[in-house]
This record gives C-alpha cells, structure tokens and sequence, in this order.
C-alpha cells in the first residue's frame, strides 16, 4: 500500500487529500498539522473550511484510508510520498517584505522531512511556491541527510478555485507535474502520475521540468487575475460612457481566441491567492534585472486597488457626499460564493473605506462568523509598495459602528444604503419589496457583483448602481 502523507490541512491539503483518498482506495492518505484545533475540526462534524460536496468525500473516507492527525513527525517517517501543503503568504518584514513569498513555513516543513525521515521519500511541492524554490528545498533536504536516503522532489501546484475545490479536483483541466530530467526524477513524476491516473486522464496529466512547473501555476494566477482587473478597468470606462460592461464582456468573450469565462465585472477580486501570488511573479522579476516584467504585473494589482476605492467613492458620492452616522447594509463578506474565506476579501478595504467615512454597518453573510468579520476590520492590513486609498480607524471605533446580523432583511432594516460585496444565490431572490420599504429613502442599492435585475428593483423605487452599467 502506497503511503501518502500531507504537511497542511487546510483549503488545499484537506480537500485534495480526501479527493485522492477517495479515488485511490488501495492508497493511505495522513493529513498532518500543527494546528490541533484544526485536526480536531476535520476529525468531526463540522469540518474547518465549508465547500460544497467536502463533507461527502470526507465521510466516505475518513477512518478507512484517510486519517487527519497532529502526529507530524511519525506519519512524515512512514510515509513513501509527502506533500507539502502548507502557507506561503507575503513577506511582512525584512528583504521582499510586501512582495516576496515567506517560505518559513515551507523551509520548516523540509527540515522536519530531513531530521525524521528513515526511508527515500518524494515530497512535492503543492503549496505555491517561487519559481525555484525546489533547488532550495532540495539543498536543505540532502544537506541535512545523514543517511543514505534519497529524496525526489516534484513540483505539483494546484490549481482548485474555491467554492468548486471538489468539482474541480473530480474534473481537472490539467494536473502539472513537475520534475528532475534524470532517470530518478522521471520515475518519481511516474509515480505521481500513476496516482492521479485513477481518475485523471492521461492527456490530462502534464508533466514538464520543476522550474515550468513552479512557473506555471505563477503564470495562471496572473493570467486569471489579469483578466479580472481587464475587465474592471472597462467597467469604469463603460460607466463613463454608456456602454454595459455584461454586454461588453459577452461580446469580447464570444471571440473564440479570448473565451467567455472570468469576464465578470465586480468590485474586485479577493482571496489568498491572486495578489500573493502576483507579488511574488513581480518580486522574481525584480530580483532578475526586469524591471519592466514587474511594472507590468503590478498594474493588475493597482487596478484591483482603483476598483475597490472607485466603488467606495460611488457609495458616499451618491449618498450627497455623505455616510456619516448612516447605517450601510454588507450583504456578502467572504471573497466569492459558496466559502467562508474572507481572505483578502473585497468586503475589508470597502468596509474599512465605509467605517473611515463614519457610516455604521450591519453586515450579513450566509457562512462567515462575526468572530471573523470583527477580526478581519480590525487587523491591520499590510501595506505594499503602493499608497493605501482606505485607512483603517482605531479597532474601538471600528467595533462600535459594526454589527453582524443573522439575515438580509434585518441588515437592511432602516439603512440608506445597501451593499452587495459577494454573488451569494440567496441575494438574487430577496424579496427586494420588502427590504425597500423597511429602508431610509431614497434607497440606495450599490450592487458589487451584477447579481440583481437593476430595472426591476429602479421599478420598485431603489436608486440602483451596477458596475459598470449605465445609471
Ligand atoms: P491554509 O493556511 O489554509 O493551510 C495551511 C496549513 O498548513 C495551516 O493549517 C497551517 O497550520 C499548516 N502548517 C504550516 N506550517 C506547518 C508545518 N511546518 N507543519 C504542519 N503544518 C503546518 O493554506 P491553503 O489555502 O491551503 O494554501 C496552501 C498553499 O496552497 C499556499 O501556498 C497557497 O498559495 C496554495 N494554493 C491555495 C489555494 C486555495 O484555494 N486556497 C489554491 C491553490 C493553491
Ligand atoms: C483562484 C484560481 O481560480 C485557482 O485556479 C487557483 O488555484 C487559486 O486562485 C489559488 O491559487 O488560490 P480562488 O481564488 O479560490 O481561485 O477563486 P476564483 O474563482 O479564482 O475567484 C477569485 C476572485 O476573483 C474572487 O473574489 C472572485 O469573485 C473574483 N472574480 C472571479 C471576479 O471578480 N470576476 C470573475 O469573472 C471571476
């Protein structure tokens, strides 16, 4: 029996985990961590991250041959294949702070692999690393080896959005293998492949060298984020004169060349990835003499920035150039639908942008928890190397002029305004009837995601604004 064993159990290593589990029943699969209350969380009824069809999977496998446990060291020494799954967020101090990827985690990881391991091991890299972060990893690895053990290190980056995590691990477009071009690197990506092969296509399953590979899930990012800050870029252009960003989208998508999907106009893209990830490609370019690469790629996040301050604008330029003291409804905290991750969710810099203009809000998502709301608007955000447009206030402050409510209906009780920050199906079927009357008039509708009719709500007597649409 091949055994598996994953460092990181969280919106990767556990779902991806219990997909292979799942798929490769003569496989046994560990999910380790340090965090205990996580372990516990995935070792009960309610696990730590929500995503549809998780459950499923994870009650159909756990006890047989997927198992989730703190004890690191000993699941590390036993098993033949190790993931390595665990954060690699932005610097915050030191060289690269703001950009560069923190791989302390990562370099932890690998010295705890080398101190434990009694056998040849390969360990992949499925955290989102720099490009090259394999020729480090494999000098701490055999620089602290003993024995005469031998480690294969792969490159395999993932490639799951969430809210889709178990679709989209079912049903890859592709799984990217990456590895050494020698005879022992090629019988390590062999071994992977044969893994994935039980429910993977073999013209799915790339296999390319480590550094294609580590580059490439760098690339994606950018690619799908650039598209997201294309388009957002147009919404203000349409804005300024007629056109309808939806329209737009559709017919630009409908060129076979460009394609349809990840043209959706919104407030901004979130999650803890697409920024990361993007300020990590331009630190690498940096740090490589082209200059030019990395003005290139940041421009995706600064649009992103101009999008979020542009909706906050609207908001208190349409409400008479005022907020103070007026209740403002959030509907939608988490960074997309269908999670609860608040990640670098556009919701904080709006939120915090609305608090630093003296509104009061109350706010509402379907899977996020006040605990983390509350946390989110009063950490400090990390500033990188471009001026903040939206400055947080003193966390008293901020706690006193927030609140988190149960539904849509009572958010939006007595507001001015409200606020759709995620595409939750829920707030396209309110009864927005209901809501306009309880409201301060005029009601102000600020719709983040495109997601309701704006004529038909204008019919019920909302001043309605929709990215990138005509008034
Ligand atoms: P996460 O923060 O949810 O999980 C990481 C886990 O690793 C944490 O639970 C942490 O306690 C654990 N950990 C850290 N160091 C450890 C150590 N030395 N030993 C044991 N456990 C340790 O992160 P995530 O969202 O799962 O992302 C993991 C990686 O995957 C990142 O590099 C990210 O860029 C990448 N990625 C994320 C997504 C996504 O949708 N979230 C998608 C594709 C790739
Ligand atoms: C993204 C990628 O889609 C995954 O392929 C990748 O593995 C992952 O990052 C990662 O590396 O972490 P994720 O961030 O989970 O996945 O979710 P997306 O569906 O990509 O959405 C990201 C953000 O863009 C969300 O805030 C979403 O609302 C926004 N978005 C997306 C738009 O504003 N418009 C769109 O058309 C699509």
């Amino acid at each position: 029996m091949v055994k598996i064993c994953c460092i990181g159990a969280g919106y990767v290593g556990g779902p991806t985990m219990a997909v292979i589990a799942l798929k490769c029943p003569s496989v046994e699969v560990v999910v380790v961590d340090l965090n205990q209350k996580r372990i516990d969380a995935w070792n009960s009824d309610t696990l730590p991250i929500y995503e549809p069809g998780l459950d499923d999977v994870v009650k159909q496998c756990r006890g047989k041959n997927l198992f989730f446990s703190t004890k690191v060291d000993e699941s590390v020494m036993e098993a033949d294949i190790v993931f390595v799954s665990v954060n690699t967020p932005t610097k915050t101090t030191g060289l690269g702070a703001g950009k560069a990827a923190d791989l302390t985690y990562w370099e932890s990881a690998a010295r705890m692999i080398a101190r434990v391991s009694k056998s040849s091991k390969i360990v992949v890299e499925k955290s989102t690393v720099p490009v090259k972060t394999a020729e480090a990893i494999e000098k701490i690895l055999t620089h602290n080896n003993k024995s005469e053990i031998q480690f294969q290190i792969l490159s395999n980056p993932e490639f799951l959005a969430e809210g889709t995590a178990i679709e989209d691990l079912f049903h890859p477009d592709r799984v990217l293998i990456g590895g050494r071009e020698t005879p022992e690197g090629q019988k390590a990506v062999q071994a992977l492949k044969d893994v994935y092969a039980q429910w993977v296509p073999e013209d799915k399953i790339l296999t390319t060298n480590l550094w294609s590979a580590e580059l490439s899930k760098l690339a994606a990012n950018a690619f799908l984020a650039q598209r997201i800050s294309s388009v957002n870029a147009m919404s203000a252009l349409c804005e300024a004169t007629g056109a309808n960003v939806a329209q737009v989208s559709y017919a630009v998508g409908k060129d076979s060349r460009i394609g349809p999907k990840f043209l959706n106009g919104s407030v901004g893209f979130g999650g803890s990835c697409f920024q990361k990830d993007i300020l990590n490609l331009v630190y690498i370019c940096e740090c490589n003499g082209l200059p030019e690469v990395a003005e290139y790629w940041k421009q995706v996040i600064k649009i992103n920035d101009y999008q979020k301050s542009r909706f906050v604008n609207r908001v208190v330029a349409s409400m008479f150039n005022t907020v103070s003291k007026k209740k403002i409804a959030i509907l939608g905290f988490a960074f997309k639908k269908d999670t609860g991750d608040t990640r670098e969710t556009p919701a904080i810099d709006v939120c915090q942008g609305l608090l630093g203009d003296n509104a009061d809000l109350s706010i509402y998502d379907p899977q996020v928890t006040e605990d983390q709301i509350k946390m989110d608007l009063t950490s400090k955000k990390f500033d990188w190397d471009h001026p903040l447009h939206l400055r947080p206030m003193s966390d008293t402050t901020t706690l006193e002029k927030v609140r988190v409510v149960k539904d849509a209906y009572e958010a939006a009780k007595d507001s001015h305004g409200v606020c759709i920050l995620t595409e939750w199906d829920e707030f396209k079927t309110l009864d927005y009837q209901k809501i306009y009357e309880g409201m301060q008039k005029p009601a102000f509708i600020f719709d983040g995601r495109n997601v309701v009719d704006a004529n038909k709500l204008r019919e019920i007597g909302f001043i309605v604004y929709s990215i990138g649409k005509p008034l």
